[in-house]
């Protein structure tokens, strides 16, 4: 061997087990041959490169499926890809399998991808559009419903036609704010916080806030008390409005008649500390584990107030760790809830 050849081969081993990608080669009798170390690792976390080589692939995995593409390789020399749930990890890995020759004698390759969060990722935009269809489908169906019973002419008198349009109206608002928060969720999928913002101050915001909220607050008799610093802040103005608009319409939403709602915002080194106290029905035990997962409504919630999508604190959550800040709770059933949000956001002088 040259020189130069034990010298590409050196840098080939070196480039082999150091990529973020499984290489395997295995012999006519399927024994390993060559194996990286990132392909040890799919296969298990305990075992090592040298405990593969000289041995037979099958002593280290039981996947059927595995198995049974290796060996239609092996015999009939037409290549395979497909994907498995490797190790104990539940990783799910990417193989692709190719039959070659080297010095007339059968050899196997086996290309492994970790492609555990690719699948993770294609399982929850699925989840995401199922839900989101099964949301759509109640006010659709409650306005077709009335819709066609007004067309029918089934309504007995002015006021119960006039009932009927009222429902069409409000499922149709319902319907409106699913939609409103599905396109904030994907938008701020894919928004840079570091480069969409303004400097502004926060009291004229959670005035802004205040004037929104109050009609739905005084439908319920809720006392809103807003304690706000003065202070300058750099964010995205309409997010800022988003998170705490949220936080407060929740406090109002899921309060009893004659509740009370705190809002206190101060400023803690660079971050502005957002805090929402209401002394509504609380979060059950289970619930509590929940909250902030995209489309999740407690039980007590949709009997309290049966409209909404169950997005908006996942909407508060991508918001405060756009801002490499956090959302927390405290709690107590019926007696009420106090949400924190903490956003790194002040205005440095
Ligand atoms: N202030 C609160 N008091 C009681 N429960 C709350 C409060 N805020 C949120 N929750 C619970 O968290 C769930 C998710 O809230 P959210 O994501 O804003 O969706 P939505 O308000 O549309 O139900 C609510 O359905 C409710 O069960
Ligand atoms: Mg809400």
């Amino acid at each position: 061997m040259t020189e130069n050849t034990a010298m590409k081969e050196e840098i080939f081993e070196f480039a082999f087990q150091n990529i973020q990608e499984g290489v395997i080669v295995l012999d006519d009798t399927l024994k390993v041959f060559y194996i990286n170390s990132f392909a040890a690792k799919l296969f298990s976390n305990e075992l090592s490169v040298e405990n593969f080589v000289g041995e037979n692939l099958y002593n280290f995995t039981k996947n059927q499926v595995l198995i049974n593409a290796i060996d239609t390789v092996a015999k009939e020399g037409k290549d395979a890809s497909l994907v498995v749930e490797l190790s104990k990890e539940m990783l799910t890995t990417r193989f692709d399998i190719k039959k070659f020759q080297q010095n007339g004698d059968d050899m196997i390759l086996l290309l492994l991808k970790d492609v555990t969060k690719e699948v993770e990722a294609s399982k929850m935009r699925q989840e995401f559009f199922a839900n989101m269809a099964h949301k759509l489908k109640t006010p659709i169906t409650s306005i077709r419903g009335f819709a066609e019973l007004l067309d029918a002419g089934i309504a007995k008198d002015e006021t119960q036609r006039r009932d009927f349009s009222k429902k069409i109206v409000k499922e149709t608002k319902n319907l409106t704010d699913i939609i409103n928060d599905v396109l904030m969720i994907s938008k701020l999928d894919c928004s840079d916080y570091s480069c969409d913002k303004t400097e502004f101050s926060l009291k004229p915001l959670i005035y802004n806030v205040e004037n929104n909220v109050l009609p739905l607050a005084k439908e319920k008799n809720i006392k809103l008390v807003i304690n706000c610093e003065d202070i300058k802040v750099v964010a995205n103005q309409n997010y800022l409005l988003l998170a705490i608009d949220n936080l407060i319409f929740n406090a109002i939403k899921y309060n009893k008649e004659n509740g009370n709602i705190k809002v206190d915002v101060s400023s803690m080194g660079n971050y502005v500390k957002i805090v929402v106290e209401d002394s509504g029905i609380g979060i059950s035990p289970e619930a509590q584990l929940r909250i902030f997962e995209r489309f999740y409504r407690s039980p007590e919630a949709k009997l309290y107030y049966p409209g909404g999508a169950g997005l908006g604190l996942s909407i508060v959550k991508h918001i405060a760790n756009g801002y490499n800040g956090s959302v927390s709770f405290e709690t107590e059933q019926n007696k009420g809830s106090k949400f924190t949000m903490l956003l790194s956001i002040k205005k440095i002088d």
